[in-house]
């Protein structure tokens, strides 16, 4: 580009100047200054003979509108001999030549757009590298972001729990208000919901430190979520039953805290399922192949429809009234990162059998 608008201006000027040679053409300046200087875009200083500007084009808006240069201030003049000085790096000047006589000379610089071409290619280098700059920071920040909004994920769901216990607490003393014979009762219960209270609470104080994991009896850990939860379904106004089926398995390293978290997701979800009154949740464990440790969770509810299948573990997506759609996103995102694990619908028969199973490796 820059060679092809060169060729065009030398090209203009010779134009001019073979007009100007022919001897029959009137010397037309107007016309070198309208058609030549006029249209360009790129700036040109007009000399004499001697190399004194004459008139000049796109230097400086106040200095383009002089028809004379000759009186110019100091620091005017100063200006335009940098400019010249500058401009004449750019191209060679042209003579503008009149039988043999030099007339003057045309200097002429790159338009603003030639020059932004000539350092295009470090433009886009830099852009290349902003951009990757940026990308790395913004992956990073990403990153970070998504570790925060597991601990906020859990947040949100372990204030919602919350709620299950106090209310009950606040039930019992309403009662042993009303019948003091209640106490004995009461306070076996209300000791239960402070366990409870304080399990929530510990989770809170675990907020946004890094999972350490811990070699965990499995089995014992799902017994106690399975107790806590069948304590509650008899207050629930459907019939579910809620059963182990649990096989030796060796110890396996667990962040405690992380994993009854997703076990009391997935059974709230197989709770939620269950709209019938023969309600069934299981809970099993199962070693296969010496190296791994399988635990199903399966119930008996109305099951996901195939086309729902892909987005489940979707964040956000709840077929709820008042779901947030994060237990299973962030479900798998404890397994699966915290915990190299697998976790995946296994199987869905509506009313017969949904399966939610975990896969963890034996370390
Ligand atoms: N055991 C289940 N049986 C039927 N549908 C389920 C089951 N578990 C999850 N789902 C479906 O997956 C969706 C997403 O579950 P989840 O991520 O836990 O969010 P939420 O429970 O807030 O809706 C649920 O809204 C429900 O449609
Ligand atoms: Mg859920």
């Amino acid at each position: 580009v820059q060679k092809q608008a060169t060729e065009y201006i030398s090209f203009r000027v010779r134009v001019f100047e073979s007009n100007i040679n022919n001897p029959n053409t009137v010397i037309d300046l107007n016309f070198f200054l309208n058609e030549v200087i006029q249209g360009a875009d790129y700036p040109i200083i007009y000399t004499d003979s001697n190399g004194k500007p004459i008139s000049c084009r796109n230097i400086r808006p106040d200095l383009d509108s002089l028809t004379n240069l000759a009186n110019l201030s100091n620091s005017d003049s100063l200006y335009i001999y940098g400019q010249l000085q500058k401009i004449s790096q750019d191209n060679l000047p042209i003579s503008i030549t009149y039988q043999g006589f030099v007339l003057g000379y045309y200097y002429y610089g790159y338009s603003p757009v030639i020059y932004k071409l000539r350092i295009f290619p470090y433009l886009a280098i830099s852009a290349g590298l902003l951009f990757l700059i940026i990308g790395y920071i913004g992956f990073s920040y990403i990153k970070r972001s998504e570790e925060r909004y597991i601990w906020i994920g859990m947040a949100k769901e372990t204030a919602h729990q919350l709620g299950t216990p106090l209310t009950a607490l606040s039930g019992w003393i309403e009662l042993i208000k009303l019948d003091r014979d209640k106490l004995p009762i009461a306070l076996m219960e209300m000791e239960n919901d402070i366990k409870r209270l304080s399990k929530v609470a510990n989770r809170f104080s675990k907020i946004g430190s890094v999972p350490e994991l811990k070699s965990t009896d499995l089995n014992a850990l799902i017994l106690n979520v399975a107790e806590y939860f069948q304590r509650r379904l008899p207050n629930l106004h459907k019939k579910i039953d809620l059963l182990t089926e649990l096989h030796e398995v060796p110890a396996i390293a667990l962040n405690i805290y992380l994993f009854e978290w997703v076990l009391e997701n997935l059974i709230k979800n197989s709770i939620d399922a269950i709209e019938q009154d023969n309600g069934l949740i299981v809970i099993s464990t199962y070693l296969y192949n010496e190296q791994k440790v399988i635990i199903d969770i399966s119930d008996n509810g109305k099951g996901i429809p195939a086309n729902l299948k892909n987005n489940i573990f979707k964040p956000g997506f709840s077929t709820k009234t008042r779901g947030w759609g994060l237990g299973l996103s962030l479900a798998r995102r404890i397994i699966v990162e915290y915990h190299q694990g697998k976790l995946f619908l296994k199987e869905s028969r509506p009313f017969d059998k949904t399966v939610f199973r975990i896969i963890l490796k034996i370390l």
